[in-house]
């Protein structure tokens, strides 16, 4: 849309997500740097007034892709937002003390629920949404507090950590890829003498495929522990934010050869409801994750479609998580669907913006009413074919332009163009980098238009990457 902003909370926000950079990438994690489009303009007249039943907490990093997103939601259907985050200095500078912003400690998962039980002594907190792995914690430790329904915190942990994820799932009997755990500070060779190869190393608690590394041989085993190693020293402020010992170790799993697919579901008193059911069309094969297309609904047959949601539920089960948004990823392995992950949080990015519900509902609209406890009808998506492409990384440099933004808009299905890296801004590429160029959106009839449109629209741009010049 043009680019004004619709609210006086989005000029707001566009102010503080300059302040206060934080890292994210799209659908593994909640925040990133802020969109230079402001979210698609509102179509009805917001409601307002405050609503009698409470106000409800959102949980994010200072600057979230999310935040405008949940803004709309929540003015659009009358909930009064209240925005906690682990803000910066900077920006509490700037804003000094601003009423519907909570500034909590993220470092301390008990400290910051505590933080938000004070706060819920003055002002009528009904409802809490995390918008990210770590907050999901948070959020639950909260909510327990607070008497609001919520997954035990126990199993947002589990959620949260991969290992512990798969050691749930596997106790579960529920399909993961083999695994195993290797200290940091083990002999790499020693390791790569123990395990299969093909393998994936992984940290326990980077997300959006950051440090997630394919190995072939025991050379590549040894080069990928070491990039991992480096990446948890650089990204130390980052994992202090984490739970403790969630740094300590590297996970080394087999590699499940398969499509993939993202299951976005909601947990409603323990049973899991699927809102959508994406492809990701790209091979994901390695050494690097990149993820760039979803497309829903996906292309695969009506029962094994079927099969990938009874397992998300069961591993949603195993992990005990009951309420709420689930983002799972699954591939679909020689013998039937894997959980590769199950997060207890929505779709991140601007991912979600390829969704719509009953009479236009945004997946935000969804989850701000679900917590709130409004009712909710049977949550059935539109029938059209919607996708997304989160725009890769080429390499690593300074982004000085972008070109062909209008002619990729211009593509027959194509919705929105959303580049969300400020020119001038360094841009870093997987396995280390933490975000994305922009966001491509598409609908069509049938996904397999929706997907030519998003290759087609991405062809048509260029990004202008130069080396950074070296800093003396
Ligand atoms: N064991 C595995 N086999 C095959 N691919 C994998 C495996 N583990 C991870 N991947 C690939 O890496 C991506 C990111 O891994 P994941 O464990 O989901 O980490 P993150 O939390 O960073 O998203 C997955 O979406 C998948 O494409
Ligand atoms: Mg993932």
């Amino acid at each position: 849309m043009p680019g004004e902003p619709t609210t006086d909370a989005e000029v707001t926000f566009a102010v503080s997500s300059r302040s206060c950079r934080r890292v994210s990438k799209c659908c593994g994690r909640e925040g990133g740097r802020p969109s230079l489009r402001p979210p698609p303009r509102l179509r009805i007249t917001p409601r307002i007034m405050a609503d009698s039943q409470g106000e409800l907490l959102l949980l994010v990093p200072t600057t979230s892709y999310r935040l405008d997103d949940f803004r709309a939601a929540a003015l659009r259907l009358g909930v009064p937002l209240v925005v906690g985050s682990d803000r910066c200095h900077k920006v509490e500078d700037f804003f000094g003390e601003e009423k519907d912003l909570l500034s909590l400690d993220y470092r301390q998962p008990a400290r910051a629920a505590e933080q938000i039980a004070d706060a819920a002594r003055t002002r009528p907190i009904r409802g809490i949404v995390p918008a990210s792995d770590p907050t999901a914690v948070i959020a639950a430790l909260a909510a327990e507090r607070l008497g609001l329904p919520h997954n035990p915190p126990a199993a947002a942990r589990r959620a949260a950590n991969k290992l512990a994820m798969r050691e749930a799932l596997r106790d579960a009997g529920v399909a993961v890829p083999a695994f195993r755990a290797f200290p940091l500070d083990s002999d790499p060779l020693t390791a790569a003498s123990e395990v299969s190869f093909p393998c994936v190393l992984k940290p326990l608690i980077l997300s959006a495929s950051r440090g997630v590394i394919r190995a072939d041989d025991p050379a590549g085993f040894v080069g990928a522990w070491r990039r991992i190693e480096t990446l948890l020293r650089d990204t130390a402020p980052e994992r202090r934010a984490r739970e403790e010992g969630g740094a300590a170790s590297i996970l080394v799993e087999s590699f499940v050869a398969g499509a993939e697919l993202a299951v976005e579901g909601l947990l409603r008193g323990g049973r899991l409801e699927v809102l959508a059911v994406f492809d990701k069309p790209d091979p994901l094969d390695g050494p690097f994750f990149e993820e760039t297309i979803y497309v829903t609904p996906s292309r695969h047959p009506a029962p094994l479609l079927a099969r990938v949601e009874e397992v998300a539920a069961a591993g949603a089960r195993a992990l005990g998580l009951v309420e709420g948004p689930v983002h799972a990823e699954l591939r679909l392995g020689a013998d039937g669907p894997v959980v590769l992950e199950i997060a207890a949080r929505s779709i991140g990015g601007l991912c979600s913006r390829t969704l719509r519900f009953g009479a236009g509902l945004s997946l935000e609209e969804v989850l701000v009413a679900h917590a709130m406890g409004r009712p909710l009808e049977a949550l059935r998506r539109e029938a059209r074919a919607s996708g997304v492409m989160m725009l890769p990384i080429p390499r690593r440099g300074v982004l000085h332009g972008v070109r062909g933004v209008e002619a990729a808009r211009a593509v027959r299905g194509v919705e929105d163009v959303v580049v969300t890296v400020p020119e001038g801004r360094e841009v870093v590429p997987l396995p280390e980098g933490d975000s994305y160029l922009g966001f491509l959106f598409a609908r069509g009839e049938a996904p397999a238009a929706v997907e030519a449109a998003l290759r087609e629209a991405h062809r048509r741009l260029t990004f202008e990457i130069r080396p950074a010049l070296p800093v003396a």
